[in-house]
């Protein structure tokens, strides 16, 4: 479907025509003096070279043709300016009458792409190790990138990629070895079957590893017993076998739990460990191809390329030790999923900080061929979340801060101004609390472009004025409430006379949830009997909120495009600040005008759609009241 520049640009470009001059200098932008026209189109400028003649008069010639063919049904101003440019401002019946189209598309006018399998890779929580802050934004981010890319038209496949090989493991079968000896899983001579019971619980695991990882640290004979366990694991070893399976058990169905709680939903639950029986094949195949090599003792693949101006380092994919490392696992879980899913694209939503180690992995990845030469790998990657210091996130006592406690803390802050506000019952303040405070959370993080280092603060996240989640919340909580009491006076039954079917729209459309709007959401207009032009004379609060509605499928596609949360959340802050202005300047209820009233429902209705939906790609929900 057209944009309304795409529109505007079309007409241009026939008078350009008709004007004797080739169509493709008809490029129109949006103005760059706002106080002086809404678009202006700078092609007389480029044309004057080609047809050596002044810009100027290309563009008087073009303006000309413009008024012939269009009158002035379509544009309120088109004037041609010194040295050649051509202002241009459109009517505002246009203006209503192409988002009257954008409303009839189920999708609100964003494209569909053609169907491709892309894989997310966030999350990348460390199994037995308490979920921290530091993994917040990954799920958060990630989680949005890949609704958003779905909405696109894509199969999209969100894999956790837990950090489920590595040292930890050995660190806590050593511990637990210290304290309960007389397990069977340390018996070698055992062949009996072993408990399906855990010998620990998720509050111990918990406990557990950072012991072991302080001990460590100390004791020398601990920590070499660590890495003997964790090779023996690897090698293996049946009761390590038996006890990593508990582990990975009970720490999986906590981290769901946690995820759950964020809104946060994997597709698939592969881990490091799904990687290693891919391992031994995949180095002999590129030691047999000479693509990887020896190098001091570690087995290496040169990524370097001749355009580097910084020096990249080798890829290991071996340690001397004959250890497979974290880029071992990553490489061999590219041919995992080339296997399954043969994606075009592949997106890793991790830390800044490996941003230079997943430089290597790509291009080992297309040394050796692992992926298509087209396929697209992109690094997402994330800046530090810090605390009101400027420095990362800690727990008052300096401790690392865990997620759980974090979301607790926002939630209770929630709750606080809730409480407040309202007399509501506790019960129903604890859950509109625990929603609200996640979108101050995700919004408070995905408004910020992902590199970018951002503080996180409570107090301002919970506001429910400002750029914040809340405040979105408040927006569409306040639209539903209007539609609500509108429906209850029977003002809308009202309305049917002008607008036939205009009731059952609203219900309908309440009764949605928000997820539903994603698979089609098409709203109907009746603007027949309305003199929109005189309806918007001096009404610069409804043409902003218009201009707002119509800016929704750019403002989804660009994110997409630049795989950019960012800029949904940006959208949506204009969008509610322009419906919010609105709603203060207009009487919606009791509006005598049953013309205007059926477009000002109209107008309601589609800017409460196109905020679930954009809450819904976001990865957060609303409550019915706040
Ligand atoms: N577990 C890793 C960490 O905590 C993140 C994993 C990112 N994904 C990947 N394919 N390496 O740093």
């Amino acid at each position: 479907m057209k944009s309304i520049k795409d529109e505007i640009q079309e007409k241009i470009a026939a008078a350009f025509e008709a004007a004797g001059y080739e169509k493709e200098l008809a490029v129109v932008v949006v103005s760059n003096r706002p106080d002086l026209c809404q678009y202006q189109c700078n092609g007389a400028m480029a044309g004057a070279k080609k047809y050596k003649c002044a810009p100027i008069k290309i563009a008087t010639e073009v303006v000309e043709k413009c008024k012939a063919l269009y009158g002035d049904s379509y544009f309120s101003l088109i004037d041609a300016v010194m040295p050649g440019f051509i202002n241009i401002s459109i009517k505002d019946s246009a203006l209503v009458e192409h988002l009257v189209e954008v409303a009839a598309d189920p999708r609100f006018g964003v494209r569909l792409d053609e169907k491709d399998n892309v894989v997310i890779d966030y999350g990348g929580a460390n199994v037995a190790k308490p979920l921290h802050v530091g993994h917040l934004r990954s799920a958060v981010i990630g989680e949005s990138v890949k609704r958003i890319k779905n909405y696109m038209g894509h199969n999209t496949i969100g894999d956790v990629h837990l950090g489920d090989w590595g040292l930890q493991m050995g660190l806590i079968i050593t511990e637990l070895k210290e304290r309960k000896p007389e397990l069977p899983y340390f018996d070698e001579s055992f062949e009996g079957e072993y408990p399906s019971e855990a010998p620990f619980t998720i509050s111990e695991l918990e406990e557990i590893y950072p012991t072991a990882s302080a001990k460590s640290k100390e004791n020398k004979e601990f920590s070499d017993a660590a890495h003997q366990a964790t090779a023996e694991l690897q090698q293996g070893r049946r009761g390590y076998r038996a006890i990593w399976n508990h582990i990975m058990n009970v720490s999986k169905a906590d981290l769901k739990k946690n995820y759950d709680s964020l809104n946060v939903h994997f597709e698939v639950w592969k881990g490091e460990s799904d990687a290693q029986p891919v391992i031994p094949s995949m180095l002999e195949d590129l030691i047999n191809r000479g693509i990887a090599y020896e190098s001091q003792g570690a087995l290496v693949i040169d990524v370097t390329e001749p355009t580097d101006k910084k020096e990249i380092p080798p890829c290991i994919v071996r340690k001397s030790d004959g250890a497979s490392i974290y880029a071992t696992s990553d490489l061999a879980t590219i041919i995992s999923r080339e296997k399954d899913y043969a994606p075009a694209q592949y997106i890793y939503v991790v830390d800044n900080r490996q941003e230079m180690y997943f430089k290597q992995v790509f291009r080992s990845a297309r040394k050796a061929g692992f992926v298509k030469p087209e396929t697209d790998l992109k690094f997402l990657g994330f800046g530090t979340m810090n605390g009101k210091d400027g420095k990362p996130f800690k727990t008052r006592s300096g401790g690392v801060y865990r997620l759980e406690f974090l979301i607790k803390d926002v939630q209770d802050a929630v709750l606080k101004k809730i409480l407040e506000n309202r007399t509501v019952s506790q019960e129903e303040a604890e859950e509109t609390a625990k929603i609200v405070a996640l979108s101050a959370i995700k919004f408070g993080d995905l408004s910020n472009a992902a590199v970018k280092d951002y503080i996180f603060d409570i107090d301002r996240f919970t506001s429910f004025e400002g750029k914040t989640g809340p405040y979105i919340l408040y927006t569409l909580v306040r639209i539903k409430s209007i539609l609500a009491k509108l429906l209850e006076s029977g003002e809308l039954d009202e309305l049917e006379k002008v607008a036939p079917g205009i009731k059952q729209e609203v219900v309908t459309l309440m009764s949605k949830k928000q997820e539903e709007l994603l698979k089609g959401a098409a709203l109907k207009f009746n603007t027949a009997g309305l003199d929109i032009d005189e309806a918007a004379k001096d009404n610069k609060s409804l043409v902003a909120l218009v201009s707002e509605l119509s800016g929704f499928a750019e403002a989804i596609e660009a994110a997409d495009a630049d795989i950019a949360p960012h800029k949904l959340c940006a959208f949506i802050y204009e969008l509610s600040d322009a419906f919010n202005s609105f709603y203060h300047e207009n009487r919606i209820s009791g509006e005598q005008d049953k013309n205007k009233q059926a477009l000002w429902v109209s107008l309601l209705e589609l800017c409460y759609s196109e905020l679930s939906i954009c809450i819904e790609l976001l990865g957060f929900n609303a409550p019915d009241r706040m």
